[in-house]
Protein backbone atom coordinates (compact mmCIF):
# COMPACT_ATOMS: atom_id res chain seq x y z
CA UNK A 1 0.00 0.00 0.00
CA UNK A 2 1.26 3.43 -1.23
CA UNK A 3 -0.18 5.51 1.30
CA UNK A 4 -0.20 6.43 4.59
CA UNK A 5 -2.56 4.39 7.17
CA UNK A 6 -4.51 6.47 8.87
CA UNK A 7 -6.27 5.40 12.44
CA UNK A 8 -8.74 7.25 14.11
CA UNK A 9 -10.27 7.11 17.32
CA UNK A 10 -13.62 9.24 18.01
CA UNK A 11 -14.59 9.54 21.24
CA UNK A 12 -17.86 11.02 20.50
CA UNK A 13 -19.78 12.27 23.55
CA UNK A 14 -17.11 10.49 26.14
CA UNK A 15 -15.54 10.44 28.53
CA UNK A 16 -17.82 12.04 30.89
CA UNK A 17 -15.20 14.82 33.07
CA UNK A 18 -11.81 16.55 31.85
CA UNK A 19 -10.04 14.13 34.53
CA UNK A 20 -11.03 11.21 32.52
CA UNK A 21 -9.92 12.81 29.34
CA UNK A 22 -6.72 13.58 30.56
CA UNK A 23 -6.29 10.09 32.11
CA UNK A 24 -7.25 8.49 29.12
CA UNK A 25 -5.33 10.83 26.93
CA UNK A 26 -1.97 9.96 29.23
CA UNK A 27 -2.65 6.33 29.23
CA UNK A 28 -2.39 6.36 25.03
CA UNK A 29 0.55 8.70 25.22
CA UNK A 30 2.53 6.79 27.20
CA UNK A 31 1.42 3.53 24.86
CA UNK A 32 2.51 6.05 21.96
CA UNK A 33 5.97 6.73 23.68
CA UNK A 34 6.90 2.87 23.82
CA UNK A 35 6.06 2.27 20.75
CA UNK A 36 7.94 4.53 19.49
CA UNK A 37 11.05 3.21 21.45
CA UNK A 38 10.10 -0.72 20.57
CA UNK A 39 9.13 0.27 16.35
CA UNK A 40 11.08 2.82 15.01
CA UNK A 41 10.06 2.37 11.84
CA UNK A 42 6.30 2.58 13.03
CA UNK A 43 4.82 5.06 10.53
CA UNK A 44 1.14 5.21 10.93
CA UNK A 45 -0.75 8.14 11.57
CA UNK A 46 -3.36 8.24 14.66
CA UNK A 47 -5.59 11.14 15.64
CA UNK A 48 -7.76 11.78 18.56
CA UNK A 49 -11.11 12.80 17.96
CA UNK A 50 -12.23 14.05 21.64
CA UNK A 51 -15.39 16.35 21.91
CA UNK A 52 -14.64 20.17 22.05
CA UNK A 53 -14.60 20.99 25.67
CA UNK A 54 -11.44 18.28 26.12
CA UNK A 55 -9.52 19.49 22.90
CA UNK A 56 -7.05 21.74 24.48
CA UNK A 57 -6.26 19.33 27.60
CA UNK A 58 -5.93 16.19 24.86
CA UNK A 59 -3.81 18.34 22.32
CA UNK A 60 -1.21 18.84 25.70
CA UNK A 61 -1.69 15.57 26.93
CA UNK A 62 -0.42 13.79 23.53
CA UNK A 63 2.35 16.87 22.61
CA UNK A 64 5.58 15.29 22.31
CA UNK A 65 3.98 11.87 20.87
CA UNK A 66 3.08 11.48 16.90
CA UNK A 67 -0.62 11.33 18.24
CA UNK A 68 -2.79 14.06 15.86
CA UNK A 69 -6.02 15.77 17.15
CA UNK A 70 -9.00 15.76 15.51
CA UNK A 71 -12.65 17.26 16.05
CA UNK A 72 -15.45 15.70 15.54
CA UNK A 73 -17.60 18.42 13.82
CA UNK A 74 -17.58 22.37 12.87
CA UNK A 75 -19.67 25.05 11.66
CA UNK A 76 -19.32 25.98 8.10
CA UNK A 77 -19.20 29.96 8.94
CA UNK A 78 -16.16 31.48 10.51
CA UNK A 79 -17.57 33.66 13.20
CA UNK A 80 -20.96 35.23 14.27
CA UNK A 81 -23.85 34.71 16.17
CA UNK A 82 -23.98 30.94 15.66
CA UNK A 83 -24.81 30.00 19.83
CA UNK A 84 -23.45 26.88 20.51
CA UNK A 85 -21.23 26.27 17.66
CA UNK A 86 -17.22 25.80 16.84
CA UNK A 87 -15.63 27.31 14.17
CA UNK A 88 -12.24 26.24 12.27
CA UNK A 89 -10.18 29.26 13.41
CA UNK A 90 -11.35 28.01 17.19
CA UNK A 91 -10.03 24.54 16.16
CA UNK A 92 -6.52 25.42 14.41
CA UNK A 93 -5.60 27.71 17.56
CA UNK A 94 -6.45 24.69 19.30
CA UNK A 95 -4.18 22.31 17.58
CA UNK A 96 -6.68 20.49 15.39
CA UNK A 97 -5.63 18.67 12.51
CA UNK A 98 -8.77 16.91 11.48
CA UNK A 99 -12.41 17.36 11.27
CA UNK A 100 -15.19 14.98 10.31
CA UNK A 101 -17.47 16.07 8.54
CA UNK A 102 -20.56 14.20 8.15
CA UNK A 103 -21.11 11.40 10.45
CA UNK A 104 -23.66 9.04 10.42
CA UNK A 105 -24.82 10.01 14.13
CA UNK A 106 -24.73 13.99 12.88
CA UNK A 107 -27.03 13.14 9.72
CA UNK A 108 -29.34 11.02 11.52
CA UNK A 109 -29.83 12.35 15.00
CA UNK A 110 -29.32 16.25 14.12
CA UNK A 111 -30.75 15.97 10.23
CA UNK A 112 -27.36 17.18 8.46
CA UNK A 113 -28.14 16.96 4.43
CA UNK A 114 -25.79 16.07 2.55
CA UNK A 115 -25.66 19.92 1.00
CA UNK A 116 -24.79 20.92 4.66
CA UNK A 117 -22.12 18.46 4.99
CA UNK A 118 -20.43 19.99 1.71
CA UNK A 119 -20.53 23.41 2.83
CA UNK A 120 -18.30 21.74 6.11
CA UNK A 121 -16.14 19.99 3.99
CA UNK A 122 -15.43 23.20 1.95
CA UNK A 123 -15.29 25.56 5.41
CA UNK A 124 -12.18 23.35 6.86
CA UNK A 125 -10.22 22.77 3.47
CA UNK A 126 -10.10 26.43 2.98
CA UNK A 127 -8.95 26.89 6.64
CA UNK A 128 -6.30 24.52 5.29
CA UNK A 129 -7.23 21.78 7.95
CA UNK A 130 -8.49 18.16 6.77
CA UNK A 131 -11.72 16.95 6.54
CA UNK A 132 -12.70 12.71 6.68
CA UNK A 133 -15.59 12.96 4.95
CA UNK A 134 -18.30 10.01 6.64
CA UNK A 135 -20.20 8.27 3.90
CA UNK A 136 -22.32 4.74 4.67
CA UNK A 137 -25.65 3.11 4.42
CA UNK A 138 -27.94 2.45 6.62
CA UNK A 139 -29.31 -1.32 7.53
CA UNK A 140 -32.47 -0.81 5.47
CA UNK A 141 -30.54 0.45 2.55
CA UNK A 142 -27.77 -2.25 2.95
CA UNK A 143 -30.85 -4.79 3.12
CA UNK A 144 -32.42 -2.64 0.03
CA UNK A 145 -29.25 -3.11 -1.98
CA UNK A 146 -28.76 0.48 -2.30
CA UNK A 147 -24.97 0.91 -1.27
CA UNK A 148 -23.46 1.75 -3.82
CA UNK A 149 -26.46 4.24 -4.85
CA UNK A 150 -26.24 5.84 -1.13
CA UNK A 151 -22.61 5.92 -1.02
CA UNK A 152 -22.07 7.36 -4.32
CA UNK A 153 -24.83 10.46 -3.84
CA UNK A 154 -23.24 11.05 -0.88
CA UNK A 155 -19.55 10.96 -2.16
CA UNK A 156 -20.70 13.06 -4.87
CA UNK A 157 -22.68 15.74 -3.26
CA UNK A 158 -20.20 15.67 -0.12
CA UNK A 159 -17.47 16.64 -2.85
CA UNK A 160 -18.97 19.20 -4.76
CA UNK A 161 -16.44 21.75 -5.70
CA UNK A 162 -13.93 20.30 -4.25
CA UNK A 163 -10.37 20.36 -5.90
CA UNK A 164 -8.32 17.48 -6.99
CA UNK A 165 -4.96 18.39 -5.35
CA UNK A 166 -7.68 18.79 -1.97
CA UNK A 167 -8.58 15.38 -2.49
CA UNK A 168 -5.38 14.04 -3.06
CA UNK A 169 -3.37 15.81 -0.13
CA UNK A 170 -6.10 16.54 2.53
CA UNK A 171 -9.09 15.27 2.36
CA UNK A 172 -10.36 11.64 3.67
CA UNK A 173 -12.91 9.31 2.95
CA UNK A 174 -14.64 7.39 5.80
CA UNK A 175 -16.92 4.23 4.74
CA UNK A 176 -18.91 4.01 7.57
CA UNK A 177 -21.95 0.75 7.26
CA UNK A 178 -24.51 2.54 9.92
CA UNK A 179 -25.38 -0.76 10.79
CA UNK A 180 -22.04 -1.50 12.12
CA UNK A 181 -21.63 1.64 14.16
CA UNK A 182 -21.96 0.25 17.93
CA UNK A 183 -23.47 -3.17 17.03
CA UNK A 184 -20.47 -4.80 17.11
CA UNK A 185 -21.54 -6.01 14.07
CA UNK A 186 -18.12 -5.63 11.55
CA UNK A 187 -18.64 -5.56 7.89
CA UNK A 188 -16.55 -8.17 6.87
CA UNK A 189 -13.41 -7.39 4.88
CA UNK A 190 -14.71 -8.95 1.78
CA UNK A 191 -17.78 -6.69 2.07
CA UNK A 192 -15.36 -3.41 3.60
CA UNK A 193 -13.07 -4.30 0.81
CA UNK A 194 -15.67 -4.21 -2.14
CA UNK A 195 -17.31 -0.91 -0.87
CA UNK A 196 -14.05 0.96 -0.67
CA UNK A 197 -12.84 -0.51 -4.19
CA UNK A 198 -16.34 1.05 -5.63
CA UNK A 199 -15.70 4.29 -3.82
CA UNK A 200 -12.57 3.92 -5.52
CA UNK A 201 -14.11 3.61 -8.52
CA UNK A 202 -16.50 6.74 -8.45
CA UNK A 203 -13.21 9.24 -7.45
CA UNK A 204 -11.64 7.87 -10.68
CA UNK A 205 -14.94 8.48 -12.54
CA UNK A 206 -15.39 12.10 -10.87
CA UNK A 207 -11.54 13.20 -10.61
CA UNK A 208 -8.92 10.62 -12.44
CA UNK A 209 -7.08 6.93 -11.88
CA UNK A 210 -4.07 9.06 -10.11
CA UNK A 211 -6.59 11.12 -7.41
CA UNK A 212 -8.25 7.85 -6.78
CA UNK A 213 -5.18 5.90 -6.13
CA UNK A 214 -3.98 8.87 -3.84
CA UNK A 215 -6.99 9.37 -1.68
CA UNK A 216 -7.18 7.41 1.51
CA UNK A 217 -10.51 5.42 2.75
CA UNK A 218 -11.10 4.32 6.93
CA UNK A 219 -13.07 1.86 7.48
CA UNK A 220 -15.52 2.40 10.60
CA UNK A 221 -17.85 0.22 12.63
CA UNK A 222 -17.19 -1.67 15.38
CA UNK A 223 -13.48 -2.04 14.64
CA UNK A 224 -11.95 -3.80 17.26
CA UNK A 225 -8.36 -5.62 18.01
CA UNK A 226 -9.56 -8.50 16.69
CA UNK A 227 -11.06 -7.45 13.61
CA UNK A 228 -8.30 -4.80 12.92
CA UNK A 229 -6.14 -7.14 11.25
CA UNK A 230 -7.80 -8.81 8.35
CA UNK A 231 -9.41 -5.31 7.52
CA UNK A 232 -6.06 -4.16 7.58
CA UNK A 233 -5.13 -7.07 4.72
CA UNK A 234 -7.40 -5.41 2.32
CA UNK A 235 -5.49 -3.21 -0.18
CA UNK A 236 -8.37 -0.44 -0.22
CA UNK A 237 -8.60 -0.09 3.27
CA UNK A 238 -6.11 2.61 4.50
CA UNK A 239 -7.03 2.78 7.98
CA UNK A 240 -9.75 2.79 10.63
CA UNK A 241 -12.08 5.46 12.32
CA UNK A 242 -13.00 4.14 15.59
CA UNK A 243 -15.50 4.27 17.88
CA UNK A 244 -16.28 2.69 21.33
CA UNK A 245 -12.88 0.62 21.10
CA UNK A 246 -10.65 3.99 20.85
CA UNK A 247 -12.07 4.68 24.36
CA UNK A 248 -9.66 2.29 25.88
CA UNK A 249 -6.17 3.17 25.61
CA UNK A 250 -4.85 -0.40 25.47
CA UNK A 251 -7.94 -1.32 22.84
CA UNK A 252 -6.84 1.34 20.68
CA UNK A 253 -3.00 1.05 20.92
CA UNK A 254 -3.32 -2.29 19.58
CA UNK A 255 -5.46 -1.38 16.80
CA UNK A 256 -3.10 1.30 15.69
CA UNK A 257 -0.29 -1.27 16.04
CA UNK A 258 -2.09 -3.71 13.50
CA UNK A 259 -0.41 -6.31 12.34
O1 LIG B 1 -16.69 7.20 14.32
C1 LIG B 1 -16.66 5.99 14.61
C2 LIG B 1 -17.68 5.09 14.17
O2 LIG B 1 -18.95 5.63 14.24
C3 LIG B 1 -17.56 3.68 14.67
O3 LIG B 1 -18.03 3.53 15.98
O4 LIG B 1 -16.46 1.68 16.52
O5 LIG B 1 -18.26 2.32 18.12
O6 LIG B 1 -18.81 1.17 15.96
P1 LIG B 1 -17.89 2.09 16.68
Amino acid sequence: RQRKVLMAGNWKMNPASIKEAREMAALLASSLRTIAQDKPGFDVEVVVIPPSPFLHIVADVLSGTVAKIGAQDVHPESKGAFTGEVSTGMLMSMGVSYVLAGHSERRNLFNESDAVVNKKVKAVLASGLSPILCIGESKEEYESGLVKDVCSKQLREGLVGVSAEDLQEKLVIAYEPVWAIGTGLTATPAIAQSVHSYIRSVIKEMYSPEVANAVRIQYGGSVTPESVDELMTCPDIDGCLVGGASLVAEKFSRIFSYQ
